[in-house]
């Protein structure tokens, strides 16, 4: 792709003001919101807390419905993808309910205790919700109907089917294995040994979850370490997992079916994949100094922290401790001078949601950055290699893609911007580029603001916060 060939100087009116938020579920039939962002006059400044680890969130909920007893979670993430996951499991059977002091409590039914569904469960936007789930289901003796927004819909959902009809669940699905599916569990589902194709932490626990309920021991073999929230948790839980090395690389985690899940209490810790924002936003505009409290840094995730400070980002831990079996820490950044750096492909995993605001970061560094081995991005929210290049060209970067690769060109200054960008019912491209219009010379206007509120509801409050200036909500 010739990044010249696309540059738009300024092609968007501004933003109309909208009277009422809309319901993203139903975003096919109702407007867009655009959504501006512009160079502030001052630096971005202050100490902010961004939602629940989304991953965490979604795995609360769901253990907490198939233990046994009373599990109470403070800090989840009340965004529309973990919503849909607590609606999913309370249709189901489990009882769940937010208290009055923000906390939520969860009463399970215990491993094999599910019950059919009456109507069809819609996990809107949410991936983590429908491919865990489908775990889940995989081995209970009861059949449901799944499916989600239009992005979702269009997402492959074989990856899970392919593994999960070997404990014996039937699946009938749209072409392609795409939403919306019908899933019969397995009544007598039989344990499974199975090697993942493709480095995925929602596969890796869909099938860990389906050896929940499967005498006998359940295997996944994972060549490349993915994010090992579910892991964590099932222990926390009480579940015995034992974890091998392989030798021909790679590990081999084993959960022994049919344990009796005790109800425990959570933490949700915030969430680094949300923090992302607000810190490549202090890093990118001059002079700014911003901190992030209790963010999550399980080392499965922390490959963002790892490659922005390869390219010279001022990151400090501060407070470090642990919260809830996972590591935490505040995060301070301030304004620095970013250089290029080369993104290993075995980084990806660890940092699979940030590359988008990578990218941004990269766009405003001097020099080359190779993000390597990003087949995965395709098949995110949206087509996540294609919409970064493409959104980032249409700003005045110099981007290209090469097989999985994606190579920015940066000359040491932000791009121009004064474009709108397709978001493409996208959370992580709509703020991506919103913070990318906190730096570049002409403001950039994301198409549709929605999305957003599937991962961090208060995006813009909190970014308004630091002295953010967005217009348009
Ligand atoms: C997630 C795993 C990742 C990540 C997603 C959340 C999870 O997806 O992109 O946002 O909670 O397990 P993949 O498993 O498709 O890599």
């Amino acid at each position: 792709m010739g990044w010249r060939d696309h540059h738009r100087k300024s092609d968007f009116p501004p933003p109309k003001r909208m009277t009422s938020m809309p319901d993203i579920h139903s975003n096919d039939a109702v407007m867009p919101r655009p959504l501006q962002a512009s160079r502030p006059k001052a630096s971005l400044y202050g100490t902010v807390r961004v939602p629940g680890d989304k991953s965490i969130s979604h795995r609360a909920l769901m253990l907490g419905a198939l233990a046994i007893g009373r599990t109470e979670i403070t800090g989840l993430l009340e965004g529309e993808d973990v919503l849909a996951t607590a609606a999913a499991m309370r249709a189901v059977g489990a009882d769940i309910a937010r208290q009055a002091d923000g906390s939520w409590v969860v009463h399970g039914v215990g491993i094999g205790g599910l019950s059919e569904p009456e109507g069809v469960l819609d996990l809107g936007n949410s991936g983590t919700s429908a491919r865990l789930l489908l775990g889940i289901l995989a081995s209970h003796p009861i059949t449901a109907f799944v499916t989600g927004d239009g992005s979702l819909r269009r997402r492959p959902m074989s990856r899970v089917i392919e593994p999960l009809s070997r404990f014996g669940a039937r699946f009938v699905s749209r072409e392609g294995g795409r939403l919306p599916l019908a899933v019969s569990g397995a009544a007598d589902s039989i344990p499974v040994e199975y090697t993942l194709p493709v480095p995925s932490a929602q596969v890796k626990s869909a099938v860990l979850l389906a050896g929940l309920n499967t005498p006998g021991e359940t295997a996944v073999i994972e060549p490349q370490t993915t994010r090992d929230h579910t892991e964590r948790m099932l222990r926390h839980f009480g579940a015995t997992l034992r974890i091998e090395a392989v030798p021909s690389g790679g590990k081999r985690i084993i959960v022994v079916g049919q344990p009796e899940l005790v109800a425990a209490p959570i933490a949700v810790p915030a969430d680094i994949s949300s923090a992302a924002f607000p810190l490549v936003a202090g890093l990118i505009v001059p002079g700014s100094q911003v901190t992030v409290r209790g963010v999550g840094l399980n080392p499965s995730r922390i490959g963002l922290i790892d490659s922005l400070r390869e390219m010279g980002a001022d990151i400090a831990y501060l407070n470090e401790r642990v919260e809830g079996g996972e590591p935490v820490a505040d995060l301070r950044v301030r304004g620095s001078e970013l250089r290029g750096a080369d993104i290993p492909p075995e980084r990806a995993p660890s940092m699979i949601d940030e590359y988008p605001v990578l990218a941004v970061a990269a766009a405003c560094a001097r020099g080359r950055t190779v993000m390597r081995g990003l087949a995965e991005l395709r098949v995110k929210e949206s087509d996540r290699l294609t919409g970064t290049a493409e959104g980032l060209v249409r700003c005045g970067a110099a981007v290209n893609v090469e097989g999985d690769d994606l190579i920015v060109e940066g000359s040491g200054t932000p791009p121009q911007g004064g474009v709108t960008i397709a978001t493409r019912l996208d959370h992580r491209m709509a703020m991506a580029f919103l913070v990318l219009g906190l730096a570049s010379r002409e403001p950039i206007q994301v198409d549709d603001a929605r999305p957003i509120a599937t991962s961090f509801p208060d995006f813009e409050p909190l970014m308004r916060s630091l002295g953010a200036t967005f217009v348009g909500a």
